[in-house]
């Protein structure tokens, strides 16, 4: 079976006139839209596929141009639409809670996915996020996954088989809370598992100074706990967020919300790694600064006659302490003032 080496882009078949668009090549999964606006998934070349509106023979997609309609047995049209990233992860086989399209958005965003980026991943479950990590990475990319269930693994394996993103990642069966990982120098680091505070030190040292740790926990003292983690970490820049989404009723005359609505899917907390700065004090040396701003205010006023005496009894301003102390609650060394 021919594959397309960028699974995003349809590539060209000989069945259409050239230039007019990509076509369906066997063995690309693509969409079946009917006319009550559903989406199935099925795989062109390979037997019938049902709708609401009778059966595609899937090997009569082959060679159709994609946005082209196909008739169905019963004479009703399907069009055949090249599969998004949602179409993707709304086709997943699925054994674990997954990621949802509205949040995994933002985590892409947020991490600074791209063309070449090396990504680690800490919970595979079925897959999802894993997949649009894919995705995003490219062909020059890589995304390190790990899972301590086989069959969460396998069954991930599979979904990136079926959307043809396999070759850009590599899955590893492993309980992080008991073992490190292999990598180092990752761009951005996502975990999704039930602990995160206990593989926060493992997962660390993985990530490249500069690079962005993610999070995704379900209840709020979960996050308390994350927080808590990151304090005791060289991480900067911590931020904690939700997603919404809301849908409308696509009708021109009377727009208006769908009834209902995904109320909570998980929170997120994103963060910057850093090299801890040791030795570098800068609220000692601003407030250094200010305490000369103001003894300087003090003397200028104590040189008009009449104004700001060390007693301050006749004058109603404070007498000036001195020597003025910088010396800092938590310096440990006051010698290097
Ligand atoms: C909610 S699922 C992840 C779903 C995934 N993000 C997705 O979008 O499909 C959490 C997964 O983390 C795995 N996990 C939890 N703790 C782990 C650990 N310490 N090491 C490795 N995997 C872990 C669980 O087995 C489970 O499959």
């Amino acid at each position: 079976m021919e594959m397309s080496s960028d699974s995003r882009v349809p590539a060209e078949s000989s069945r259409e006139p050239a230039g007019s668009g990509p076509v369906v090549r066997e063995g690309d999964m693509v969409i079946l839209f009917g006319e009550d606006g559903r989406r199935i998934a099925a795989r062109a070349g390979e037997g019938r596929k049902g709708t609401h509106f009778g059966e595609v023979d899937m090997a009569t997609v082959v060679g159709v141009l994609y946005g082209r309609a196909i008739e169905t047995n019963l004479g009703r049209p399907v069009y055949v639409l090249p599969m998004t990233l949602q179409d993707h992860i709304q086709a997943l086989k699925r054994r674990t809670q997954i990621i949802y399209p509205k949040d995994l958005g933002t985590i892409l965003v947020k991490l600074g996915i791209g063309n070449g980026s090396r990504v680690l991943e800490c919970g595979t479950g079925s897959g999802a996020l894993t997949t649009a990590l894919a995705w995003m990475v490219g062909p020059a990319g890589r995304v390190y996954t790990y899972e301590r269930e086989a069959a969460f693994s396998e069954r991930a394996a599979y979904n990136l088989r079926r959307s043809r993103l396999i070759d850009r990642v590599e899955l590893k069966i492993r309980d992080l809370e008991t073992a490190g990982v292999d990598e180092c120098d990752v761009d951005a680091v996502f975990l999704d598992v039930r602990e995160p505070p206990a593989i926060l030190e493992v997962v660390t040292r993985a990530l490249v100074p500069g690079g962005v740790l993610g999070v995704l926990v379900p209840t709020a003292n979960q996050v308390s706990q994350v927080i808590e983690a990151l304090q005791g970490a060289p991480y900067v820049d911590v931020e904690v967020l939700e997603t919404f989404e809301r849908k409308y009723k696509v009708n021109a005359q009377r727009l208006r919300p769908e009834d209902r609505m995904i109320g909570h899917t998980g929170y997120l907390l994103f963060a910057r790694r850093v090299i801890p700065a040791e030795n570098f004090r800068p609220v000692l040396r601003h407030r250094a600064n200010q305490v000369a701003k103001a003894l300087a205010r003090l003397r200028r006023q104590q040189a008009v006659p009449g104004v700001g005496s060390r007693t301050g009894a006749a004058t109603g301003v404070p007498p000036v302490e001195s020597p003025v102390s910088l010396e800092h609650e938590d310096d440990p060394d006051p010698s290097r003032q």
